[in-house]
């Protein structure tokens, strides 16, 4: 499975973590970001292959797989929210497209089919109010079965389908 955006790691660490038997890659653009990710995976024992760079061009004789997940930046560029609380620490490029906050989801949801197996599933994060229109990009790019999951306050957080 692959991890796009990985940053610190946590998600595809926990699925190395979680099933063993898996070959789980993970990239980003930010070194720094990659070097704490290997440094997590490190110290937890987490078999993950990094690599580094823009999303799906990374990608040399990877693919294809079976599964795509990723927890892109997502925020608008001017909400609020930016300015607020912790979100205030982390680096903008972690956050935003810099852009209506739909751009890389969709970025990354054209680009999935290219690399995913049949039946091959994406799942990606997304902001509180995006649930419907990830929906619909992911049905526009031919998924089917498309779905999305909430969190623990009830809110759709994940949305996804089959390829
Ligand atoms: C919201 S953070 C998510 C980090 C991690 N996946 C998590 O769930 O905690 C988004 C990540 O996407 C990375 N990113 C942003 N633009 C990217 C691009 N064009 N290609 C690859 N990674 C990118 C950022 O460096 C950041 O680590």
């Amino acid at each position: 499975m692959l991890d796009l955006g990985t940053g610190s790691g946590a998600i595809a660490i926990s699925i190395a973590l979680a099933r063993p038997d898996a070959l789980v890659v993970a990239s980003d653009y930010s070194g720094a970001a990659l070097g704490v990710a290997q440094k997590n995976a490190h110290d937890l024992c987490g078999k993950v292959e990094f690599l580094a760079g823009s999303w799906y061009d990374v990608l040399n004789g990877h693919a294809p797989f079976h599964l795509i997940v990723s927890n892109p930046p997502y925020i608008a560029h001017d909400d609020q929210h930016l300015q607020q609380g912790d979100v205030r620490f982390e680096p903008s490029e972690a956050l935003t497209d810099g852009a209506t906050g739909l751009c890389d989801l969709q970025v990354i949801i054209s680009g999935a089919a290219a690399n995913l197996l049949p039946k091959g599933q994406l799942w990606v994060e997304h902001g509180w109010d995006q649930a419907a229109q990830v929906r619909q990009m992911l049905r526009q790019a031919g998924y089917s079965a498309v779905s999305s999951k909430q969190d623990l306050a009830g809110i759709e957080r994940v949305s996804g389908g089959t390829h």
